[in-house]
């Protein structure tokens, strides 16, 4: 499963970059105005860093501003994944910009038939929002494992990306039914590292070996001569 963060935030897309683990990116337009600076910029700073692919979505509706938007969108770096809404003008335009050769990712999808449409779109990515979906009482896993059936009964190439993360069992639970790429907040990309049982084993191997005679030390001074 490829991991993606979910945020326009450099500091901490240059965090989650260090440890090596990082895939991509995905950005939307609530998340970039948070960053109040420009969108370009913000896209050109995050490609120097980010070797994935880096989603920035347009914020036309209609399929000649999509299209348009997308251009100077692309240009930015090679990695860049036009993002695209659901709806019927969103998916005219992933169709053109797919027919040009570029990346596609769909978003703000809630149903498999959405997903299905998506697909037959020629979208790179299709992204259902689990959280969303749970916040209203559906089960937003149920729709992964939907789509990923329909995309296996057909060959279907369109990547499956678990999106509206909210907590580490969404990304487990999103593995076990195959998503292909998880997209989270930085907050639940830190989580996925924690268990107190680590910190505390932890600190008793190191509690054990500062108790430990020199002769330990001695061994492994000597090992690596
Ligand atoms: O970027 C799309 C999606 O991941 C948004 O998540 O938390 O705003 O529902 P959220």
């Amino acid at each position: 499963m490829q991991f993606f963060l979910d945020t326009a935030n450099f500091n901490e897309i240059k965090d989650a970059a260090e440890t090596g683990l990082l895939d991509g990116i995905t950005t939307n337009p609530s998340l970039v105005a948070k960053e109040k600076r420009s969108f370009q910029d913000l896209l050109r700073e995050i490609a120097g860093l980010v070797k994935g692919p880096i989603s920035a979505e347009v914020v036309s509706t209609d399929f000649a501003g999509m299209v348009k938007e997308a251009q100077p969108l692309a240009a930015i770096a090679p990695n860049i994944v036009i993002k695209v809404p659901l709806t019927p003008d969103g998916l005219r335009a992933c169709q053109a910009l797919s027919r040009e050769g570029k990346k596609v990712n769909v978003t703000l999808c809630f149903s498999a038939s959405q997903a299905l449409l998506a697909a037959k779109a020629g979208a790179t990515y299709i992204s259902p929002f689990l959280g969303r979906l749970d916040d209203v009482s559906e089960n937003g896993m149920e729709l992964i494992r939907q789509i990923l059936q329909i995309y296996r009964n057909y060959g279907f190439k369109t990547k499956v990306l678990a999106a509206s993360i909210r907590h580490p069992i969404h990304i487990v639970d999103a593995a076990l039914a195959g998503a292909d790429v998880a997209t989270m907040p930085y907050s639940v990309f830190q989580m996925l590292f924690k268990h107190p049982l680590t910190d505390r084993g932890l600190e008793k191997f190191l509690a054990d070996w500062k108790k430990s005679s020199g002769l330990t030390k001695v061994d492994r001074n000597s090992a690596s001569q």
